[in-house]
């Protein structure tokens, strides 16, 4: 509290201590004591940590949340969270080759997925899925996962609440299809070259 303005500092009769100026309710006055040193820096470090935290984890994105590390743990473990579907073996699903099968599809990617990737899979917010070169794997079953599980920090969302599993294997094999087609204004390559 500034005591400056005023000129006679009031003590407390019975300790000495300083009094706090206008405080005074129904009699009980309020010593201005200072907080203890160890209660300040404590108090000091706190903020400097909340800095610390938020650049960590906030702005630089350094260090993990809990949920994400727990995720990380679980996975590393072989453990799947409760509704999460089992990534299939990449190497041993086959595309469906049938015309129905693509036909139905090409409806779901007109109706899903155009938006990002656009008609042709030339890419646009999404990747261009027409060359060959692929950022989360280029087999069909690596498809059938980036579809079912997403890549939502990066903005392609998970498609497994929205879509059956027949569904996106429809799909995934319509993407397929569209490997080696030539449709205008392609989308640079990213991601690995193909094998
Ligand atoms: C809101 C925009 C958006 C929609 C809608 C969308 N995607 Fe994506 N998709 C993306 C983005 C962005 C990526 C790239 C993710 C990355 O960089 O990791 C991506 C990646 C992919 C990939 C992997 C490409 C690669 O190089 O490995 C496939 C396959 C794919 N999407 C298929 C689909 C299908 C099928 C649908 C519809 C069911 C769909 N996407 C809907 C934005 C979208």
């Amino acid at each position: 509290m500034e005591m400056n303005e005023h000129k006679t500092v009031e003590k407390d009769e019975l300790t000495g201590d300083k009094l706090l100026s206008g405080h005074e309710y129904d009699n009980i006055r309020e010593l201005d004591n200072n907080l203890p040193k160890w209660w300040v820096w404590l108090f000091i470090i706190t903020i400097v940590w909340s800095v610390v935290y938020i650049f960590a984890y906030d702005v630089f994105k350094i260090a993990p949340y809990q949920q994400d590390e727990y995720k990380n743990e679980m996975a590393a473990a072989g453990v799947l969270s409760p509704g999460q579907p089992a990534p299939v073996d990449a190497s041993t699903l086959v595309a469906l080759t049938d015309q129905a099968s693509l036909d139905a599809g090409k409806e779901i990617w007109l109706k899903q997925c155009k938006v990002c990737h656009l008609d042709g899979g030339q890419g646009l917010v999404g990747p261009n899925l027409t060359d060959n070169f692929s950022i989360h794997g280029c087999a069909y079953g690596d498809v059938v996962n980036i579809i079912t599980n997403g890549a939502p920090e990066k903005g392609m969302i998970s498609w497994k609440t929205q879509l059956t599993g027949d569904q996106i294997k429809k799909v995934a094999s319509f993407v397929m299809t569209l490997k080696g087609t030539t449709p205008p204004n392609p989308k640079a390559p990213q991601g690995e070259p193909c094998k």
